[in-house]
């Protein structure tokens, strides 16, 4: 979602503002603006659209002389996408930048415009403004003035604040929405997540909840959530700049797709022990605290919440264990039965889902005990939970997760295996062979299905010019249906659905016309058959049909338009097949339709509201 940057130093500022707005980009944004500390002055430069056009706003009339400045790309939420509405927003003697939502805002609008206050924008951000400025008129001093503003604000923030009349330095504060201060050789920075500042530094302190920095080129002040200064300690980032580009691929999706094999052994490898067997002791879950656990919850988002459908199928059929899935928006108002021994499992790629968090803080009230699989190292929900087990997948840059859910369906099915070990329910050798599948089958079927590209582009031919489009499967496949019919139409902007192969046929099989494009999954031997005959259903109401199915399937020359055959070394191996099979197609498909691979419209990489 929106993203901040900011910096102190001796260098010129606005260059930086640039380049890290840039590489923020990938969060997903609809305006963008920055506020350069000028001499006396705040200049003030933001508009509509992508960064290019802020580019020429600059191009137009250069900003020169600052060393103190903060940025911003906004994705809208209170407010049209507009010049006015995006950020920075300045008022009275302060101008700001705001991640986040202030629930309370109209309630604090409507105070401040009894006082005389009349607001330009329609955002939440203005308001914000606004307050502080009345707090900093009131005590002069920009920290206090903060700590009072924020006492009266409901909600989610993390501001960058420029002050008139504190030179050369940006305060900061966060609640709710993730900001780390950064040391360079040059000078201090801000910013909403590393990935914006990786070519100035990697040096970074997390800042905690309710936090408060006041950055200058020298030094940086940090007062905890009392009031009281403490000396940050900032640890190394293990990212590089060259993470954050897109090395020869023309999107970072492809990248993205092509580092899965890499990402998926990475992942599970620095947890097989000595005898081939998972172990998750060092991420702090154990053999014995695995056997404790008697029914799991697994809680998420999006594609995070796709790779819970099969992190349950995992957990029920590797380790015994009862596993239920819950979209983590629903999860606080249908509160599920739970016992003591009731695992809280959050999923997410970025560690900032604001809907995951919620989730998370939620079981914790209620005394359960949690565990998160997360990418993003040092993030709130990653802190937040009881135990943490990275996925170690790198930044992922493309708005849609491709080696993010990999590494999480790859982490949980290595878990469920641990947990069956540990709880006796599964037997080494079934442990050992997940741990193979994982770490060695699936990668090279992988790099199977990625050399076959063109077959992707092909497929995805046939689907760029209709109304819909479906994904059907059984079993482990319909929650992968689910998945690839998601990465479709999230960047292509091609209706798609998912469907249990069996179900159709209630109801929106009424949508089938001579030429509707069904992909077909059915790479379980077990379930094929079945699956099969869903098949037929379709194709003889005219159903343009693509099945992907085991190299072994007997598929007779009339069952489908045209099948993608996947490897068969494992069940690990042909489900990851499939999987970089469809995220091929819905990238192929969009970038046959010519869609912003990367930034697909209205979406954000990171939601970071409710
Ligand atoms: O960062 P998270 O894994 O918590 O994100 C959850 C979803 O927002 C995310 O998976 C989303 O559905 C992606 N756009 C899917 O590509």
């Amino acid at each position: 979602m929106c993203g901040i940057i900011g910096y102190s130093g001796t260098a010129n500022a606005v260059p930086k503002m640039m380049k890290g707005l840039s590489l923020l980009e990938y969060r997903g944004y609809d305006s963008v603006g920055l506020a350069a500390q000028v001499g006396d002055e705040v200049k003030l430069v933001k508009c509509k659209g992508r960064i290019g056009v802020l580019e020429e706003k600059l191009r137009d009339a250069p900003v020169e002389g600052s060393s103190c400045a903060i940025g911003h790309t906004r994705w809208a939420t209170h407010g049209a996408p507009s010049d006015v509405n995006a950020h920075p927003h300045r008022v009275g003697g302060v101008t700001l930048v705001h991640n986040g939502i202030i629930e309370n805002y109209k309630a604090l609008a409507g105070a401040l415009e009894a006082q005389g206050v009349v607001f330009a924008s329609q955002t939440d951000t203005e308001v914000a403004a606004a307050l502080i400025d009345a707090c900093y008129r009131r005590t002069g001093d920009p920290v206090a003035a903060i700590r009072q503003a924020t006492a009266h604000m409901r909600g989610a923030y993390a501001f960058g604040i420029l002050f008139d009349g504190q030179k050369g330095r940006i305060y900061a504060v966060r609640r709710g929405s993730p900001l780390i201060l950064a040391k360079g050789q040059d000078g201090y920075y801000i910013a909403s997540d590393i990935t914006a500042l990786l070519p100035f530094t990697r040096e970074y302190h997390a800042m905690d909840e309710g936090e408060i920095v006041c950055l200058s080129g020298q030094t940086a002040t940090c007062y905890d959530e009392k009031g009281d200064t403490f000396t940050p300690v900032f640890q190394k980032t293990t990212l590089t700049p060259e993470a954050a580009q897109k090395g020869g691929y023309p999107h970072f999706m492809l990248k993205e797709i092509y580092e899965q094999p890499r990402a998926a052994a990475g992942c599970v490898s620095p947890r097989v022990n000595a005898a081939g067997l998972p172990d998750f002791s060092a991420d702090g879950v154990d053999a014995a605290f695995l056997s404790g656990v008697r029914q799991v919850h697994i809680v998420a988002c999006g594609s995070a919440v796709h790779a819970g459908y099969l992190g349950a199928r995992f957990f029920e059929d590797i380790a015994g264990i009862p596993a239920s899935v819950y979209i983590a928006s629903e999860y606080r108002y249908h509160p599920p039965l739970s016992g003591e021994k009731t695992l809280v499992l959050v999923i997410s790629q970025s560690g900032e889902t604001a809907d995951t968090l919620a989730a998370l803080r939620y079981a914790k009230e209620k005394g359960l005990p949690t565990l998160a699989v997360v990418n993003a190292v040092e993030t709130t929900i990653a802190r937040e939970a009881d135990r943490r087990v990275y996925t170690y997948a790198g930044p992922e840059i493309a708005v849609a997760t491709t080696k993010g859910y990999c590494t999480q369906v790859a982490a949980l099915w290595a878990l469920a295996a641990a947990a069956g070990l540990a709880n006796g329910h599964a037997d080494a050798d079934t442990a050992r062979a997940v741990v193979k599948g994982l770490v060695e089958d699936a990668p090279a079927a992988m790099k199977t299905m990625l050399a076959q590209r063109d077959t992707f582009a092909a497929a995805a031919k046939g689907l760029a010019d209709h109304e819909h489009v479906f994904y059907i499967g059984r079993g482990a496949d319909y929650a992968l249906a689910m998945e690839a019919a998601l990465k479709l139409k999230e960047i292509s902007y091609v209706h798609c659905e998912a469907y249990a192969a069996g179900e159709l046929k209630h109801g929106t099989i009424s949508l089938i016309e001579p030429g509707t494009p069904v992909l077909v999954l059915a790479t379980d031997p077990a379930l094929f058959e079945k699956t099969e005959s869903n098949l037929r259903e379709v194709r003889s109401r005219g159903a343009y049909v693509i099945l992907l199915c085991r190299e072994d399937a007997a598929v007779t020359a009339d069952a489908a338009d045209r099948v993608i055959r996947l490897p068969q070394t494992s069940p690990a191996a042909t489900l990851f097949a499939a999987l970089v099979a469809v995220q091929c197609i819905a990238y192929e498909t969009a970038v046959f339709l010519g869609c912003d691979v990367d930034r697909p419209r209205n979406l954000a990489k990171s939601v970071t509201v409710e």
